[in-house]
């Protein structure tokens, strides 16, 4: 296994649509190992594979949030959301490649997705709670969207600036 970089917005490589992924084989497998080790060394609760430069559709979460809670490292393949309730709620949102930005989201509360598994199986499943905010969130980055696209433009520029400046201090030391 190994870290990959995680790339900060904003990057060209954030805002666009992956590919899907057409087959289910041991570098994908290696490539899933590799996107949760970085997630929880990040640490945080859902990678997707474009933050890593990675354009396949593809993400890994894991949203057990008590420090003692059981791992629950889930792999998505080709995820898509079938169902979502008309029920709303907010989430304070963060993204691993806009690092120490937090903003609400309004999104759906519930969402059922289907997905292909490492195994190459069917999965379906429904969604609440923190879950169900993530894994929009993740699947948003397959589509080249972020979390801040769903902010007023005022508030988004604020934050891109912030990253812009992160990205320049970065790149300096
Ligand atoms: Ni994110």
């Amino acid at each position: 296994m190994a870290l990959r970089n995680i790339l900060i917005h904003p990057d060209p490589r954030l805002k666009k649509v992956t590919a899907p992924v057409s087959s289910v084989n041991d570098d994908l497998r290696r490539l899933a190992d590799d996107m949760l080790e970085t997630m929880y060394d990040a640490p945080g609760i859902g990678l997707a594979a474009p933050q890593i430069a990675v354009m396949s559709r593809m993400l890994v979460m894991d949203c057990a949030k008590e420090e003692a809670a059981t791992p629950e490292p889930m792999v998505l393949i080709n995820p898509e959301i079938v169902w979502s309730s008309d029920e709303r709620n907010v989430y304070e949102e963060g993204c691993l490649s806009i690092p120490e930005q937090y903003a609400e989201v309004e999104r759906p509360t519930e969402v059922e997705v289907k997905w292909t598994d490492l195994n190459g199986a069917s999965k379906r499943e429904r969604f609440d709670g923190l879950w169900a905010t993530c894994v929009q969130h993740e699947i948003d980055h397959l589509d080249g969207k972020l979390f801040i696209d769903y902010l007023k433009p005022l508030k988004r520029q604020m934050i891109t600036r912030k990253m812009q400046k992160l990205k320049r201090e970065m790149a300096r030391s």
